[in-house]
């Protein structure tokens, strides 16, 4: 997420020979709090839930991902960073983490390991799109991925992990749109269905679904054009297409998240953008993303279910579903899997548009100001022993008037500060200073450790701003 800057400096910045790549940004000190939080959560629900952690390379063959994700879609067709190796081979810059997962799945040969096999990553994708808020060309992402196991109680366990994720996060205000979209034996049918619903509306849609008839007909189903918007509300609808096994594996799921009270909108409309995923497909939006008319839907699924497409996956947080034939596709044994990933960038920006509060490692409680060069070398030692001695101190080692350095030492609230100058420094001697009183006292340097000790071991006096230390800067 790019940091809220002044207009003077957004301008500044527009004016600089060299800025980030379009779409592309800095992870600024100031974001760090709050993308350091989610990476707890997301570590410890991973442990929790029985993940070990797989990190893919940045790169991949480009084949890996037109053959996973599809030709047709997308990521394949328009987005994908291509690069030509030295030795000629095409890689790409991977624009997601499912398909360089199965690929190591398959490479490392776990359909041997105790199944399911199941496995997390947290990292940056790169898709050539249309740069907007919540939309980047370098996204970070972390996902979740279960190898080996058809069972629904493993797509309701991945849904309910992102649940917990988010309320945990104080995201509570989110929901579960959620689809099948059957499997390779029911699909052809409907997709026969759905073609022969839009053949006379072909005139009423949009160029790219004309093309997305002959290609890919099922997308049209989350075209965002207001006249294919139109149309689509009376399509067939998938569910009512799938076959008796699908149909099933679905009921499941939708019982066992009863069970576990997750409440879900059923969106007819939910086909995701990525090729490989059969039966289970869904998505995580923040609640004021919900389609009108989804308020007042129940568990149940009933007929309120009408999303607005405007916004739709555009903000959805996180999606997945299941993919059974992919591992298969990619040189694999036939292995059923289920995964899900998530938005890093778009979650920070929920945190920050809900004014969550991010809990941030305390602030220092005391400032190091020194002056003149001696005074300096002496620092940066006892700077060492108060963290031996487990005091965290803040300290502005550039700065050489001591007006400038309290000032920074105030704006922080921190509560003392120590000042050591060529006199002190000589004498081997420090000046505490208790910043709220101004009263100073000179100590012998040796016995420094023990002061500060007995000082911090009583109740801050000082409420410490949440201002980090960048922010004075
Ligand atoms: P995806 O829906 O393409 O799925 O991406 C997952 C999440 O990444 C989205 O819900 C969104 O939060 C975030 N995201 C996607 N594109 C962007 C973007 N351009 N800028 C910012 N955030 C973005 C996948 O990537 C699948 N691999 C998920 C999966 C895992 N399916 C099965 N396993």
């Amino acid at each position: 997420m790019q940091e809220e800057q002044p207009e003077i400096l957004k301008k500044e910045r527009r004016n600089k020979q060299y800025a980030s790549p379009n779409g592309m940004h800095d992870i600024l000190p100031v974001s760090w709090p709050a993308w350091n939080h989610l990476y707890k959560k997301v570590n410890e629900l991973a442990h929790d839930y029985g993940f070990g952690r797989i990190e893919t390379p940045i790169v991949e063959q480009a084949e890996l991902f037109s053959k996973g994700i599809g030709a047709a879609t997308d990521i394949i067709e328009h987005e994908m960073y291509l690069l030509k190796s030295k030795g000629g081979d095409t890689l790409a810059l991977r624009p997601e983490g499912t398909a360089p997962t199965v690929r190591a799945f398959v490479e490392h040969g776990m359909h041997v390991w105790s199944q399911p096999v199941k496995l997390w990553y947290w990292g940056p994708m790169f898709r050539h799109e249309r740069p907007q808020r919540g939309r980047y060309r370098q996204l970070w992402q972390f996902g979740f991925e279960v190898f080996g196991d058809e069972d629904p109680a493993i797509d309701a366990e991945v849904i309910q992990l992102l649940t917990i994720l988010f309320k945990e996060l104080g995201l509570k205000d989110v929901s579960v749109q959620l689809n099948s979209i059957g499997c390779s034996q029911c699909r052809p049918y409907y997709k026969k269905t759905l073609l022969h619903y839009y053949r006379p509306h072909a005139d009423k849609i949009c160029a790219n679904c004309r093309r997305r008839m002959k290609i890919n007909p099922m997308r049209m189903l989350d075209c965002k054009d207001e006249r294919c918007v139109r149309v689509k509300q009376n399509a067939p609808q998938i569910v009512d297409h799938i076959c008796e096994d699908c149909r099933h594996h679905f009921k499941n799921l939708l019982e066992f998240l009863e069970e576990i009270n997750i409440t879900y909108f059923l969106n007819p409309y939910l086909v995701r953008g990525l090729d490989y995923y059969n039966r289970t497909v869904f998505e995580i939006w923040p609640h004021d993303e919900v389609a009108p008319g989804q308020e007042e839907a129940k568990k149940d699924g009933e007929e309120a279910n009408k999303p607005k497409e405007e916004k739709g996956s555009q903000f959805a947080l996180a999606g997945g579903g299941r993919y059974d034939n992919l591992v298969k596709m990619l040189g694999g044994r036939t292995t059923p899997a289920f995964g899900a990933a998530a938005g890093i960038e778009r979650i920070v920006h929920e945190l920050k548009r809900k004014n969550v509060k991010i809990p941030e490692a305390p602030a220092p409680r005391i400032f190091l100001i020194q002056l003149g060069d001696m005074a300096k070398r002496k620092s940066l030692k006892l700077f060492e022993e108060l963290r031996n001695n487990g005091i965290s101190a803040a300290s502005s080692f550039g700065r050489d008037s001591i007006k400038s350095q309290l000032k920074i030492a105030d704006k922080l609230g921190v509560e003392y500060t120590l000042i050591l100058g060529q006199k002190e420094a000589l004498e081997d001697t420090i000046i505490l200073r208790e910043m709220l009183a101004g009263e100073q006292l000179t100590i012998p340097t040796r016995k420094l450790m023990d002061v500060l000790k007995t000082k911090l071991a009583k109740k801050p006096k000082r409420k410490v701003p949440r201002t980090s230390f960048f922010q004075v800067e």
